[in-house]
């Protein structure tokens, strides 16, 4: 079974996806743990109800970068991942991380490629639809090789386009609809690649 390793912050509705495509057997992979550096994350919740072990790593101010992600990779070391999933992961990984797995580590990102890198991606690409500069945004997933942020190789992308008079919320929740189905997808044809 392909082991995956899934880092989150927050609400976890990725991982959620991810948890459900590999009970009913759509994702032939399993959750091996599920890693937040906020204990606050909903997404340890989920993680705790499908029975996974779940690792908290908070960022200590008094730590450096580099020595957090020293400490980030030896906790996913422990479990032996095939792959590690960024799924509303919020923290930049530097090589100290990356370096430990490489060509490994995919991450989701709900912007298209080459457009709106970090964060609010979603709330920055409706304000410029609403300026009239464009009329889709969009989902990826990629590699992460290195440090660069929301750049790596493309694994999958889909396009969403704006709909009249939608609202923020509206739009974002078709936005995340697309995030669950191309993560679930992106992993499965790393995993038939491989
Ligand atoms: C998603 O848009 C994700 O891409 C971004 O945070 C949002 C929430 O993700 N990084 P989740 O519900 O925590 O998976």
């Amino acid at each position: 079974m392909t082991r995956l390793v899934v880092l989150i912050s927050g609400s976890g509705s990725n991982l959620q996806a991810i948890l459900d495509a590999a009970k009913s057997g759509v994702l032939p992979a399993g959750v091996v743990a599920v890693v937040s550096n906020r204990a606050d994350a909903f997404g340890l919740t989920r993680a705790e109800s499908a029975g996974i072990p779940t690792e908290i790593v908070p960022a200590d101010k008094f730590q450096g970068r580099h020595e957090y992600d020293a400490v980030l990779a030896e906790t996913v070391a422990r479990y032996q991942p095939d792959y590690i999933i960024l799924a509303g992961w919020m923290r930049i990984l530097t090589m100290q991380f990356l370096g430990r797995f490489p060509g490994r580590v995919i991450n989701l990102h709900p912007a298209l490629p080459g457009t709106f890198p970090g964060i609010h991606a979603i709330e920055r690409a409706y304000k410029c639809w609403q300026e009239g500069e464009l009329d889709k945004s969009g989902v990826m997933v990629h590699l992460v090789p290195d440090e660069g942020v929301d750049v790596g190789p493309v694994l999958a992308k889909e396009e969403v386009y704006f709909k009249k008079g939608e609202s923020l919320t509206d739009f974002e929740a078709r936005v995340h609809e697309v995030e669950h189905r191309l993560l679930v997808n992106a992993i499965k044809q790393v995993i038939r690649d491989r």
